[in-house]
């Protein structure tokens, strides 16, 4: 059996599928129904085009699952007023309440995060998951040590001025690192994935826009994530395993915090060529 699965009841032989195909596997036999012939089966990202973009309902994809590919539904289908709002009203999150968020919750944001656009279709990101409060004060703790040491750097200081005033707010007794979230929510790509960076922080916007949705707040964790890239004793303590080296943390938790305004932000600089 091939890839691809044909109803042919149903199938219409109009060739959309083949045409979607963004890396053009899909063939038409002689009576025009579609296949991907053995010799370019590798070549198939197995990115599902084929199965959405039918419009008849009759191709099945042998590695996408039938159950797990819904139709669209219309009545879901949001407009353009709504999405700005939902997209314009997202904010960092920066108290949190303590209650720590349902593991349920947190599978299904991380659900939604996978239909981000990945390289190659590689779904190579992973997700490290952190609620246990001692190991959340371990990394905030390492995390100011390693930007106490690169405060004695000036170089440093004067690319990220705020440091000192972090690091003095963290030893005035306020979580200037982690705001008091109850999780840290990390996505991590291995080396092999080579815009592994990209494909995680797509998956972490997506997640960082669905959370509030779902009455969560977020705000990506940057300090955490320099402290990351640059210590070790951070990436262990965060679990981040070896041989992944692309990473960024996002905390996660149900904002103390409400929104009531949608503040303007820079007027964008756009080159339109034509
Ligand atoms: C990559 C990145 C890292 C960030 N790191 C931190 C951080 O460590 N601490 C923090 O309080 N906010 C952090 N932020 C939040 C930004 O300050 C915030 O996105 C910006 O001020 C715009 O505000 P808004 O997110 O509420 O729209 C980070 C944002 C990004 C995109």
């Amino acid at each position: 059996m091939g890839l691809l699965i044909i109803d042919e009841k149903k199938c219409r032989k109009d060739g959309i599928c083949a045409r979607e195909c963004p890396a053009a596997v899909i063939n038409l036999s002689e009576n025009s129904i579609p296949e991907i012939l053995p010799d370019t089966e590798a070549r198939c990202m197995d990115c599902g085009h084929c199965v959405a973009i039918c419009p008849h309902d009759a191709l099945r994809h042998a590695r996408i699952s039938a159950a797990g590919s819904p139709a669209i539904q219309p009545a879901l289908v949001i407009d353009a007023a709504r999405a700005e709002q939902f997209l314009r009203s997202r904010r960092s999150v920066r108290r949190y309440h303590a209650k720590p968020v349902e593991k349920e919750k947190i599978q299904r944001l991380i659900e939604v995060a996978r239909y981000a656009p990945t390289a190659g279709n590689g779904q190579s990101v992973e997700w490290i998951v952190i609620g246990d409060g001692e190991r959340l004060r371990r990394i905030r703790v390492l995390t100011v040590d390693f930007m106490r040491e690169l405060v004695k750097n000036p170089q440093a200081v004067a690319a990220a001025p705020y440091l000192p005033a972090t690091i003095a707010a963290w030893d005035a007794g306020n979580d200037s690192i982690l705001r008091g979230a109850p999780t840290l929510v990390t996505a991590i790509a291995p080396a092999s994935a080579r815009l592994g960076l990209v494909d995680l922080t797509l998956a972490l916007s997506y997640l960082d826009v669905f959370a509030q949705s779902m009455g969560l707040g977020t705000c990506w964790a940057g300090l955490v994530s320099g402290a990351l890239e640059n210590s070790a004793a951070v990436r262990e303590a965060a679990c981040i395993p070896e041989n992944y080296t692309h990473y960024y943390s996002i905390m996660l938790g149900y904002p103390a915090v409400q929104y009531h305004r949608l503040p303007e932000r820079k007027t964008p600089k756009i080159t339109f060529v034509e």
